[in-house]
């Protein structure tokens, strides 16, 4: 199956938003990756569910929730999950992570476990059942425009037979950080099958965004 685009929406001009989605429609990409920041978890603050709100008005491209939030399970309401979304929590940030994982999927919607850089996949050992995806932080969570982490390479190689061994060839594997056209290509031969376009690759002033999604895409198949 080719690799999936979940372009990430805080990394878009806000000043021209619509003209963003319309684009991003026209370009078919899977979902519209958004990062949900509460200063505590990571530093820095970004969108909320006001956002989320407006944005599914405007597009019936599902959404790509990750919240960056300390305590997870006491927001996900905020945001009237639905079928289609996903729903990534970070393991580090909630010692409630089965139930938290079973709420997102009881409200329809696909459940994930975020990773930071120097989290180990074994924490993802009990809870394989829970899971339908893993996004692996290929950066240090909280800003656009930061440098890979190379070690999070080999992690998404080891992910990716990690969950072989045990059966889980199901569960999914997204990229977020630094997703470049270089390290797109790198990601997809580790085993990644979901892809956060941000600054990195298709959003920066005068880029164009359709043609440069087209381009991932090429990079990712
Ligand atoms: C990082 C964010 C990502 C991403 C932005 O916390 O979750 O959305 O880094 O894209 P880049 O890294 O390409 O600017
Ligand atoms: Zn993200």
């Amino acid at each position: 199956m080719a690799g999936k685009i979940a372009p990430s929406i805080m990394c878009a001009d806000f000043l021209h938003l619509g003209q963003t989605l319309e684009a991003l429609d026209r370009a078919q990409v899977d979902y519209l990756h958004i990062d949900i920041m509460d200063g505590a978890f990571v530093p820095n603050f970004t969108l909320g569910p006001d956002f989320v709100r407006a944005v599914r008005q405007a597009t019936r491209t599902p959404l790509d929730l990750h919240l960056m939030v300390e305590h997870p399970e006491r927001h996900l309401g905020l945001f009237a999950l639905r079928e289609g979304d996903i729903v990534s929590v970070h393991q580090e940030a909630t010692p409630h992570l089965q139930r938290t994982l079973q709420e997102i999927k009881a409200a329809g919607a696909k459940a994930s476990v975020a990773l930071n850089p120097s989290t180990p996949i074994l924490s993802l050992e009990d809870v394989l059942d829970d899971l339908d995806m893993v996004l692996i932080m290929t950066v240090n969570p909280g800003f656009a425009g930061q440098k890979l982490v190379p070690a999070t390479l080999a992690k998404i190689t080891r992910l990716r037979s990690w969950l072989a061994e045990r059966g889980y060839d199901r569960v999914e594997i997204e990229v977020d950080g630094n997703v470049s056209f270089e390290n797109a290509g790198a990601m997809r031969r580790a085993g990644a099958d979901i892809f956060v376009a941000g600054t990195s690759s298709i959003f920066g002033p005068g880029r164009d965004l359709y043609g440069l999604t087209q381009q991932l895409r090429e990079v990712i198949a």
